[in-house]
């Protein structure tokens, strides 16, 4: 698929076919995309636990979301979900090495806080990856006080900094669902500032 179409195709999905598994070599390749994304100074602090289990998809729903939604009813089709985590500390620690000298590991130091900026790189490379194997995939957050069960359940180190999940499978035919059918895209000069703000 060439790049452009891609980039067109993409958009959150979160109705799935639950008859389709994902292909074992496409969850690599996502995976691998992940994977190949940048990282501030080669941190390489982004790390994914893949739930392709029905036990374990059953157990993240159980602990993450129990409401009756047509979004909740909708994302539990995905047949895999690849959760994201990050680590400041693993930023902190790259950081303070030799070739970056910030070794007072101080949080006022970062412009941004690389480790999530990563995770936002790494999670769209895997979900471009997902449009060119004609996936579909959704991204989205783990309630804030659902967290620490989500990492009980799954055996996470409590260093680890949740960033979000990815749901993933072939799109089911559904109602348009999302921010984009009450918000229209913002126009090019809205965003777009050339030579001054
Ligand atoms: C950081 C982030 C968090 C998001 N969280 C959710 C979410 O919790 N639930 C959801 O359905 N969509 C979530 N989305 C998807 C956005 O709603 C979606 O990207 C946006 O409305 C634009 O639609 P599109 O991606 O289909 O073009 C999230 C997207 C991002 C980038």
């Amino acid at each position: 698929m060439q790049f452009a179409e891609v980039l067109r195709r993409r958009r959150m999905i979160r109705c799935y076919d639950a008859t389709r598994s994902v292909p074992a070599d496409a969850l690599e390749a996502i995976l691998q995309a992940a994977r190949r994304a940048p990282s501030a100074g080669f941190t390489q602090g982004v790390s994914l636990l893949v739930l392709s289990m029905a036990t374990e998809r059953e157990t993240f729903w159980r602990i993450a979301a129990d409401d009756d939604s047509r979004w909740l009813r909708g994302m539990r089709t995905a047949p895999v979900l690849i959760t994201v985590w990050t680590s400041e500390e693993a930023y902190l620690d790259r950081y303070a090495e030799v070739d970056k000298g910030w070794t007072d590991r101080d949080p006022a130091r970062w412009s941004a806080p690389y480790w999530f900026v990563d995770a936002g790189m790494a999670s769209m490379a895997a979900l471009l990856s997902a449009v060119d194997h004609d996936l579909g995939a959704c991204f989205f957050g783990i309630p804030a006080d659902r967290i620490p069960a989500i990492r009980e359940a799954f055996g996470v180190p409590s260093s680890q900094l949740s960033v979000g999940v990815i749901s993933l499978g072939y799109p089911a035919p559904a109602p348009a669902m999302g921010s984009p059918t009450h918000r229209a895209r913002k126009s090019q000069p809205e965003v777009i500032h050339r030579g001054a703000w």
